[in-house]
């Protein structure tokens, strides 16, 4: 329902809303922020097909989409976003708790009242000439015990589109709210309010922008930026900045990983549950196709991004996707190494930064082996083969995205979104290296697997603003996403090991992976995507005790006849290359561990300090 204010209209509490909306607490509060942003009208999003239809063809006509070819790519559209906001902005992103040491060493930190008054100047008015969307959403299954509400304010029909495709979003969520229910507050504005009569731009935003967390009081704010993770704030912001204080403060975990089941021929299933950075694989494992020499295993995701996870009557670890969708990374994707993926991609699909074609398709990097001759570029420029060769002018964005919902794919789980979540067998911990770690390494123990993950460095993506490719460590590839002190989430996950084990259960492996590294030419040595089934498997018949493997260092690892390689040519020589373990190199990158240990000195576990002791010591002698 829209409703148009009248530019007369006084007094902070007197706001239009429909009638199913019965919670006083949200009417009120969304009359305060109408105060304070001074949108021209407002519109109540109740989550129907004809609304989404209507908000796209209404971004088709203000030139924010483009509808592409109805044939080709059904409901579907192409969005091109401003060249400056294409990523998420780690240094704009704030964790304002009411003491520093609670955001910790790695968070951006403000006091909460000087970031409310920053904020409160900045959003004064910034959505004059804009309709205000109110977006309810529901992080989990509609009404679920395990579920979360949040209601997003914000001015842009993008977020709102978007939102409808990764969260549970509409009427029902007011439903669930009732008179008195509780919600997760989320402002979001793109702060580009428009004079009377001014023309608007394709992608409004600004150059100011600022993404903020007060985890006291369980509020999102967030400031000048259009994109995905800046935006769509029941993503990063809520589902693992906000929840995962909630799961400190209520004994649960809120995590970046992917969720996928496993099955053998044999009809044997598990779950397993991997933390990779940003751009570093999740969506790919999450629907992997068992390769040749695999017949008759399953692979099915229950979720690619976000895991929430807590401990079931059992004793076991129990996993939710809390969302509906998936925003991925478009480049790279192909029928090769993604069928599944390309699929889920045939249509109802929003498109943001990839290369538009002649006959209205979408085309990115990787896409094909041959490009087309040519196509319109993510910044809306002729792109043609020839002339990118010389100026190496990509035609997608790297970071160039799919929105989509999670029942598009071929492969979903049948239990993705039941409400009771999936028993959780291995965790395994991930990140991009073209050197040093290798292929993948179980850790012994709970504690030593903690360390491994808490230690984890990957070379930055293109996910995130800022330079790319440079090592740095993203523990638990939570980084940018701990709402807290980094020192106490990794007591938190020891704690967690430690009430397991001494309710008598057996706890999940840990295991470390890297599938990025590269050759002298820079090449990637291991094929990756679907033969990364060789090394699950290897890794759920650890978990079994089926399978052998070696000690070193830091735990154990397959020996090149531990792991299957029917239907496929990789060589001793070649797995000796991703599996070698180089002392010098480990002797650097235990000082990084150091480096990091001493950033997080306040608070950090002494188990931890005591693993890399142990580690050190054995690389002395
Ligand atoms: P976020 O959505 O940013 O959290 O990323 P993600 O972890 O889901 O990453 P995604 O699966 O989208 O992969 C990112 C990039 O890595 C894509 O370009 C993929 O093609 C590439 N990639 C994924 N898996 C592999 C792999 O096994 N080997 C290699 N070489 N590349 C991979
Ligand atoms: C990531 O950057 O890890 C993403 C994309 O999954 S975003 O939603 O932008 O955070
Ligand atoms: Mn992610």
């Amino acid at each position: 329902m829209k409703v148009v204010l009248s530019p007369e209209r006084t007094g902070s509490d007197e706001i239009p809303a429909p009638a199913w909306v019965k919670n006083r607490k949200l009417i009120k509060w969304v009359a305060e922020i109408v105060a304070l942003t001074q949108p021209d009208a407002i519109h109540w999003c109740d989550g129907s097909q004809e609304e989404y239809d209507r908000l796209c063809a209404d971004m088709v006509a203000s030139g924010t989409m483009k509808r592409l070819d109805p044939k080709l790519r059904p409901g579907s559209y192409l969005a091109l976003s401003d060249p400056s906001d294409v990523a998420r902005v780690e240094d704009r992103t704030y964790i304002c708790s009411e003491k520093q040491d609670d955001a910790g060493p790695t968070n951006n930190w403000m006091a909460p009242a000087q970031m409310r008054e920053t904020l409160n100047g900045l959003f004064a008015g910034c959505m004059r000439g804009r309709t205000m969307y109110v977006v309810p959403f529901s992080m989990g299954p509609l009404g679920s015990h395990i579920s979360q509400v949040g209601i997003e304010l914000s001015d842009s029909p993008y977020v709102a589109a978007n939102m409808r495709i990764m969260t549970r979003m509409g009427r029902a969520v007011f439903d669930v709210l009732g008179e008195d229910g509780e919600y997760v507050p989320c402002v979001h504005s793109v702060g580009k309010p428009l004079a009377a009569g001014e023309k608007d731009v394709p992608w409004p935003c600004n150059a100011t922008k600022y993404i903020v967390h007060y985890p006291e009081t369980r509020e999102i704010w967030s400031f000048g930026s259009g994109y995905g993770g800046n935006a769509l704030l029941g993503k990063k912001c809520f589902a693992l900045r906000i929840a995962s204080t909630m799961g400190r403060d209520q004994g649960w975990l809120a995590e970046h990983m992917l969720i996928l089941g496993v099955e053998s021929p044999q009809g044997d299933k598990h779950y397993v549950a991997a933390a990779f950075p940003s751009a570093c694989g999740k969506t790919n494992f999450a629907m992997l196709i068992p390769p040749r020499g695999f017949e008759g295993w399953k692979v099915t995701t229950i979720g690619d991004d976000i895991a929430w996870i807590k401990p079931g009557k059992d004793g076991r670890l129990y996993a939710i996707n809390p969302e509906a969708g998936y925003f991925g990374v478009a480049p790279g994707t192909n029928v090769s190494t993604n069928a599944n993926c390309m699929a889920s991609l045939a249509s109802n699909t929003i498109f943001t930064n990839v290369a538009l074609t002649d006959d209205g398709d979408v085309w990115w990097e990787g896409m094909t082996k041959t490009p087309p001759a040519h196509l319109i570029d993510w910044q809306g420029r002729d792109w043609t083969p020839e002339v990118a060769k010389e100026t190496g002018a990509k035609a997608a964005h790297p970071n160039a995205r799919f929105t989509v919902a999670a029942t598009q794919n071929p492969v979903i789980d049948p239990a993705w979104d039941d409400p009771a979540g999936v028993p959780i067998s291995a965790f395994i911990f991930g990140g991009r290296r073209s050197t040093t770690v290798p292929l993948v390494t179980e850790a012994r123990n709970w504690v030593e697997g903690v360390y491994m993950a808490a230690t984890m460095g990957s070379e930055t993506t293109a996910a995130a603003a800022g330079q790319q490719g440079v090592v740095r460590r993203d523990p638990f590839a939570m980084l940018p996403f701990c709402g807290y002190n980094m020192s106490d989430y990794f007591a938190h996950w020891l704690k967690l090991g430690q009430s397991m084990a001494a309710s008598g259960q057996s706890l999940p492996h840990i295991f470390c992976v890297n599938w990025f590294r590269t050759d002298d030419n820079g090449k990637f040595v291991w094929p990756g995507f679907g033969e990364n089934m060789r090394v699950l498997k290897w890794m759920l018949d650890r978990v079994a005790g089926k399978a052998d493997g070696v000690e070193h260092l830091f735990g154990t690892t397959p020996r090149y006849d531990d792991l299957s390689w029917t239907g496929v040519e990789f060589s001793r020589d070649l797995f000796d290359r991703i599996t070698s373990i180089d002392t010098a190199a480990w002797k650097q990158e235990i000082a990084l561990h150091d480096e990091l240990f001493g950033r997080l000195e306040q608070g950090m576990p002494p188990a931890l300090s005591a693993v890399k002791d142990q580690i050190a010591k054995q690389l002395a002698v």
